[in-house]
C-alpha cells in the first residue's frame, strides 16, 4: 500500500530575528525570508527550527476546514468566477481549505438577472453545485444592494408597485431555485449610509420603494426558503459607532416586527493594523441579545505596499485576533475572506497602492495570517481516530492513520460506506473499505468515526 503521509521538509536557515517571535515561527515552517536578518546563531536557529516546527508537525497538512468542521465553526472564502472556471488550483485549494463559500459577483443582480426576462443561472448553480459535492455551505450574496443594478431595472421607469413586484419575483424565483441548500442570503446589504448613519437614501431601492424596501425583501427571502438562515449586511459596523449604532436599531426593529432575520454580518474590508477591541465583543453581545447570530462575511486586511515581513507578521495578527474573537462569540458563526488568494482580490481596482490582504500569497502558497488562522482553528483539538494518508489497491480503499477502534465506520463525502473493516494484521492502524476503492475519486472527503466517537480530521483524496 501507498500511502500518502504529511512530509515535512527539513528547513535550514542561518540566522533569525529575535524581535518577533510569533511570525518567527510561523515563518520558520514556511520558509519564508524573515530570516535573512537577524542576531540568533546557526546552531541555536536549527534546534528552535526542530522544536517549533516538530511540535506544529501533526498539524502540518491539515487544512482548516478540518479543524473548523470539528468545531462547528464556518471558515470560507468568496469566489472569483474567472479563475474557478479556469485555474485548477483556484478550485483546489477552495475545496481543501474552506467549508462555506460565497460568491465574490455571481449572485449580485447584473450577473444572474441581466434582463428583465432573463435569469443566469450558469454561474450560481455551478457554485451550489461545488459546494454541495465538496461538503462545505453556501452563503447568498446578495439580494438587495444599491450597487450592480443592471440598468435595465434602474433606468427602467418602474413605478413602485412594478419594482416591488420585479423584486418579489426575483426573490422567489432565485431563493426559491436554492431553497434547503443556501445556508445563509445576504438579504440586504449597505442600507445604512456612512455619513448620516440613517438609511442611504440615495440608493435606488430607498428612492423607488422608500424605507419598506427591507421589511419586503426579508418577507419575500423568508416566504422562499423559510430554513435560510437570513443576514443583514454592511461594512465599518464591526465596533461601537454611530454606523453600528444605525444597524442595531434597525435589526432590532425588525426583531421587533417579526420580520425573519436571524444575522448581522460583519464585512471587515480592514487596514493592516487593525487588532480586535472589546468594543467589538460588546458589539456581538448586544446583537446576541437580540437573538441574531453573526458572521464576519468579507474579510481581508490590506497592506500598504510594499509588501515587508514585519507587515506580513502585523497581518497575521488581524485575522489572529478575528478567529479567536469569532470562535469565542458563541453567536459568531462564520469567518470568510473576501477572496483567498492575493493572486484575485477586488482591492486594487479600488483602493489603489493597497494590496496582499488574503492568508494565501499570488502563488498560493501559505502566508503567517493563514497560520494564525490555522494555529486558533487547531488549539485543543485531538481528532480521534487521526488519518494520515489513504491509498486505492484495486476496488478497495485503505485509510492509514491511528486510533482506529474494531467497527469503526468510514465516509466519502459524508456518505457512509458499506463492507468497511480493520484490517486483520493491523486492526488499530488501518482501516480496509471493500470497494469503495471503485468509487473514490480526486478531491473526495474521507472521514472516519470510531463507534461513539466525534470523528477522525478529514482528509481529501489526491
Ligand atoms: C465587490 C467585488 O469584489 C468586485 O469584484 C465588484 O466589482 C464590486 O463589488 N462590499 C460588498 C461586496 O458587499 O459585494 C463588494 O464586492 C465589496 C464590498
Amino acid at each position: 500500500m501507498e500511502a500518502i503521509q504529511p512530509t515535512l521538509t527539513p528547513v535550514v536557515i542561518t540566522s533569525v530575528s529575535a524581535d518577533a517571535p510569533q511570525a518567527l515561527i510561523i515563518a520558520f515552517c514556511n520558509r519564508e525570508d524573515m530570516f535573512s536578518r537577524g542576531r540568533l546563531t546557526a546552531a541555536l536557529s536549527i534546534v528552535l527550527a526542530s522544536l517549533f516546527c516538530a511540535s506544529r508537525s501533526a498539524a502540518q497538512d491539515r487544512p482548516l476546514r478540518q479543524s473548523a468542521s470539528e468545531r462547528q465553526f464556518l471558515i470560507g472564502a468568496a469566489v472569483a468566477m474567472s479563475p474557478f472556471r479556469n485555474e485548477p488550483a483556484y478550485q483546489q485549494t477552495l475545496g481543501r481549505e474552506f467549508n462555506i463559500i460565497v460568491a465574490e459577483n455571481a449572485f449580485k443582480w447584473d450577473s444572474m438577472h441581466p434582463t428583465r426576462n432573463t435569469f443566469n443561472f450558469s454561474d450560481t448553480d455551478a457554485l451550489v453545485d461545488f459546494a454541495e459535492s465538496h461538503g462545505m455551505k453556501i452563503r447568498g450574496h446578495t439580494l438587495v444592494w444599491h450597487n450592480q443594478v443592471p440598468d435595465w431595472l434602474r433606468n427602467g421607469g418602474f413605478s413602485r408597485d412594478e419594482v416591488i413586484s420585479i423584486l418579489r419575483e426575483h426573490i422567489l424565483t432565485f431563493v426559491g431555485r436554492y431553497r434547503g441548500r443556501v445556508w445563509a442570503w445576504d438579504v440586504v446589504n449597505e442600507a445604512i449610509d456612512d455619513s448620516t448613519a440613517a438609511l442611504r437614501t440615495s440608493s435606488f431601492w430607498y428612492q423607488i420603494i422608500g424605507p419598506d424596501y427591507i421589511r419586503l425583501a426579508f418577507q419575500f427571502a423568508h416566504e422562499a426558503d423559510p430554513d435560510a438562515i437570513l443576514y443583514y449586511n454592511d461594512y465599518s459596523i464591526e465596533g461601537l459607532n454611530a454606523k453600528s449604532d444605525a444597524v442595531f436599531n434597525l435589526v432590532r426593529d425588525l426583531k421587533t416586527d417579526g420580520v425573519a432575520i436571524g444575522g448581522v454580518g460583519w464585512q471587515m474590508h480592514q487596514v493592516n493594523g487593525f487588532r480586535i477591541q472589546p468594543a467589538n465583543q460588546t458589539n456581538a453581545r448586544r446583537l446576541g441579545d437580540l437573538g441574531l447570530q453573526i458572521s464576519i462575511t468579507e474579510m481581508d486586511v490590506r497592506i500598504n505596499l510594499p509588501t515587508t515581513p514585519d507587515k506580513l507578521a502585523q497581518q497575521a495578527l488581524a485575522y489572529r485576533d478575528t478567529i479567536e474573537f469569532c470562535l469565542s462569540e458563541p453567536n459568531c458563526k462564520a469567518l470568510v475572506t473576501w477572496g483567498f488568494t492575493d493572486k484575485y482580490w477586488w482591492i486594487p481596482g479600488f483602493f489603489s497602492g493597497w494590496g496582499d490582504a488574503l492568508p494565501l500569497d499570488t502563488n498560493y502558497q501559505l502566508k503567517p495570517a493563514y497560520y494564525s488562522l490555522r494555529d486558533v482553528l487547531e488549539q485543543g483539538l485531538d481528532f480521534t481516530p487521526r488519518l494520515t494518508g489513504v491509498s486505492r489497491e484495486g476496488k478497495k480503499l485503505l485509510v492509514a492513520g491511528e486510533k482506529f477502534e474494531s467497527g469503526a465506520q468510514l465516509f466519502i463525502n459524508g456518505e457512509k460506506q458499506k463492507k468497511v473493516s480493520n484490517d486483520s494484521d493491523n486492526p488499530s492502524t488501518l482501516l480496509v473499505a471493500k470497494k469503495s476503492g471503485k468509487t473514490v475519486k480526486s478531491g473526495d472527503i474521507i472521514q472516519v468515526k470510531n463507534p461513539g466517537g466525534v470523528g477522525s480530521n478529514e482528509l481529501i483524496y489526491p
